[in-house]
Parts: C-alpha cells; structure tokens; sequence
C-alpha cells in the first residue's frame, strides 16, 4: 500500500518567527499518529530553523523548494543538494509550475535537478500539470506526456519508487478553484499509466501521486479518498496551522 503524503509548499511566505509560531500550534494538533506522512517545505530561509524545531519529531519531514544540480561553484543565489542534506532535509519540491512559468524551469532542468537530488539521497517531489488554456484545448494527457518523459528521463525503476509526482493543474493553484475529485482521479490514473509503460507496472504502482492546487481541510476527503490520489501537495492552507493539521487529520480519518 502506499502511505499517503501530505506535505505543506510554504512557497515564499513565513519569516523565522513564523515559522516558530507555527509549529508551536501544529505539533499539538497534529498529534503522534504516524499513519500519513506530513512534509512541511519552508523557505530556504527557515530551512535550518524548522530543522531544529523538527530534530526530535518523528511525525514531520523537512523539504526544500528547488535545488541547483550541479556540486558547488559559481551559481550565484542558488542552493545545492549538498547544502540541503546538511540540514537534514528529506524531500526536495522540483518543477513547480511557478518556477515553471516565472522562473523559465523547462523539462529538461528539471530532469537535470530530479537525477541530481536522488544522486544525493534527496527526495524529489517533482510537479506536472497542465494550464486552463491546455485543458481547454484538451491537451491534458499530451501535456503531461511530455512532461513525465521530459522531467523525469533516465530514472532508473528504483530511482522511480523514490520519487513523488505531485500533480497540480496551474488553474487550480491560488484560484481556490479546485479539480473535481474525477478531474484529479483521471489525471492520477493517466499519469501511473504512462509510469508502467514507460517503467514497469510494479514501480508505477509504487509511486505516489499527490494532487495540488486549493487543497482545503472542506475538499480533503473527497480528493484523498480517490483510488490514485495519495496525498497533497498544499499551498496557501498550509500556512494556518490549525488548517494544515485539519486536513492531515481529515487524510488520517480515510485510513481509519
Ligand atoms: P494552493 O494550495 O495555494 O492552491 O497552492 C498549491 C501549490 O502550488 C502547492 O505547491
């Protein structure tokens, strides 16, 4: 079975006081339940802070929002994986539409920083998804085609079940209008067929798909009760803690 993950892009949003207070409330309503996986993605910024806060809880994992793939040298301003597994950082957020569409992130520097961090023991959690103009022009499975073949080439089946898909259309992301539990649940079921024709039927059952854009603690059950959706990907809900821990609590209740 796979275990569901939940994990909080905290984008570019929580200062190092924030951060505190947030889990200060969060590890209370949390709770010790181990049943879901939770991730909480900070800012760089706050990466070594959360680390701390997390060092003795088992319940949470640390990621990070992007990753140069190269080493070191001279890539001013950017991170390497490295610098994150320093921190003790377990997941790594690749191709998030946002760097896709403001940052020029094509398919292929997302392969380049995907092979990079599994290289590294890192986690990746790589993002696919098609914009409203391409789900208007029903380009949805063409788009994410390209996408799965482009981001994630090279992988080898092992490397596959490492790595978490994260499937969020780009018109439901910050809109707070969400995909249809069937919307998602058919994106899901396109993407882990593409998996087992281009892997194997075995990895591609391993692999898990979360789904983004407006996750709310009101459209958790109905999203992670689908039968290839395992878990979320949440932006904006994911800074209120109380809000965060609710849709954990709401994933844990399906488990039940
Ligand atoms: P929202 O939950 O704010 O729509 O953001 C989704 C997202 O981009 C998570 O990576």
């Amino acid at each position: 079975m796979r275990k569901k993950i939940i994990a909080a892009n905290w984008k570019m949003n929580m200062t190092l006081g924030e951060s505190e207070a947030f889990f200060e409330t969060f590890l209370l309503e949390l709770g010790e339940d181990r049943k879901v996986e939770v991730v909480v993605v900070p800012p760089f910024t706050a990466l070594a802070k959360v680390g701390e806060i997390l060092r003795d809880v088992q319940t949470v994992k640390l990621g990070a929002q992007n990753m140069h793939w190269e080493k070191s040298g001279a890539f001013t301003g950017e991170i390497c994986a490295g610098m994150l597994r320093e921190l003790f950082v377990h997941y790594v957020v690749l191709g998030h539409s946002e760097r896709r569409t403001l940052f020029g992130e094509s398919d292929e520097i997302v392969n380049k920083k995907t092979l990079a961090a599994l290289a590294n023991s890192l986690r990746p959690i790589v993002c696919i998804g098609e914009t409203l103009a391409e789900r208007d022009g029903n380009q949805v499975e063409a788009v994410l085609e390209k996408q799965i073949r482009g981001s994630l080439a090279g992988l080898t089946a092992d490397q596959l079940e490492e790595t978490v898909i994260a499937y969020e259309p780009v018109w439901a992301i910050g809109t707070g209008r969400t995909a249809t539990p069937e919307q998602a649940q058919a994106a899901h079921a396109f993407i882990r067929k593409m998996l087992a024709q281009l892997w194997n039927a075995d990895a591609a059952a391993k692999v898990r798909i979360q789904y983004g854009g407006s996750v709310k603690p009101s459209n958790t059950a109905s999203l992670m009760s689908q039968p290839d959706i395992d878990g979320a990907l949440v932006g904006g809900a994911s800074l209120d803690p109380r809000g965060f821990a609710e849709i954990v609590q709401e994933t844990r209740k399906l488990l039940a």
